[in-house]
């Protein structure tokens, strides 16, 4: 696990976008595991950029969606902000601005039938496995350390499948989202469809970034250990083959090896770059 710890959430996405931009540059048809939530928005944003300005190319690239609530779709009669499906927030924060081919890009379904949804989870493991795995993973944290939607106590073992939300996970996504588009609580759905533990543990390659003071407990305990299944992050230094975690200040703020991380960090950029 490499951990990169940078003075500020603008510095971190510019670090994480230039990581995508280069493997995205080194192998144009490649798999990515994207993630939704505010903490990637800057990656996209800066992604969009080097598009526009560097030619970044995106027809051959394929993606996965880590997650998408249940019960809910798509909806272009809604406006953005009322339309709270991840497949909305990927749509307008990202696809809509770069040349990806729509035919490329997954996410589950959050419309899919009840009696379906166990095919329909095989089925997006089968497509995952079929296009030859996920190259790079990105990754954000939840306030109770979840990571894509795996809720405390999710096997490491876990694939894609319909999870119910944790009451933490419910409250700061209303509060962070549903909220600020007028919603109410009870609007909020209390499943959603993730990626497993197992799923996001093969990828070939896995960035986790977190940012701000909030996230400052939950990262120092999902890295630093114990291990344990009620953070889910926590699998990730120990079972993920290839691991970079990138941190702003505020993130890093608790980590009981900062000093550690940030000497490996200097070594490495004076030797080996
Ligand atoms: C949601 C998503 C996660 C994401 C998390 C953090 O719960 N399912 O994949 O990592 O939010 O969101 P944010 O980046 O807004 O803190």
């Amino acid at each position: 696990m490499d951990v990169i710890i940078k003075e500020s959430y603008e510095e971190i996405s510019r670090y994480g976008a230039n990581i995508l931009a280069v493997e995205i540059r080194n192998n144009p048809d490649i798999n990515l595991g994207l993630a939704t939530g505010n903490t990637w928005l800057g990656v996209y944003k800066e992604l969009i950029r080097i598009h526009n300005e560097e030619e970044l190319d995106f027809s051959k690239v394929t993606t996965f969606n880590l997650d998408e609530y249940y019960g809910i779709g798509i909806d272009f009669n809604k406006s953005p902000k009322e339309d709270q499906s991840y497949a909305r927030f990927m749509h307008e924060n990202f696809f809509r601005h770069v040349n990806i081919n729509q035919e490329n890009t997954h996410i589950p379904d959050g419309l899919v039938l009840l009696e379906n949804l166990d095919d329909y989870c095989e089925g997006y493991e089968n497509e995952i496995k079929s296009r030859g795995g996920i190259d790079l993973q990105i990754l954000g944290i939840g306030k109770d350390g979840h990571i894509g939607f795996n809720e405390p106590a999710s096997s490491v073992k876990s694939r894609t499948r319909l999870e119910i939300l944790d009451e933490t996970t419910i409250d700061t996504n209303w509060e962070k989202f549903y909220r600020k588009a007028g919603g109410k609580k009870e609007d909020m759905p209390y499943f959603a469809i993730t990626m497993g533990i197992g799923t996001i543990l093969e990828s070939k390659r896995g960035i986790l970034m977190a940012s701000g003071e909030e996230k400052a407990e939950i990262i120092a305990k999902a890295l630093e250990g114990p291990l344990t299944a009620q953070i889910t992050a926590s699998y990730l230094p120990i079972y993920h083959p290839s691991l970079t975690v990138l941190l702003d200040e505020a993130a890093a703020s608790k980590l009981e090896r900062y000093e550690h991380y940030k000497h490996v960090e200097e070594l490495k950029r004076k030797f080996l770059k």
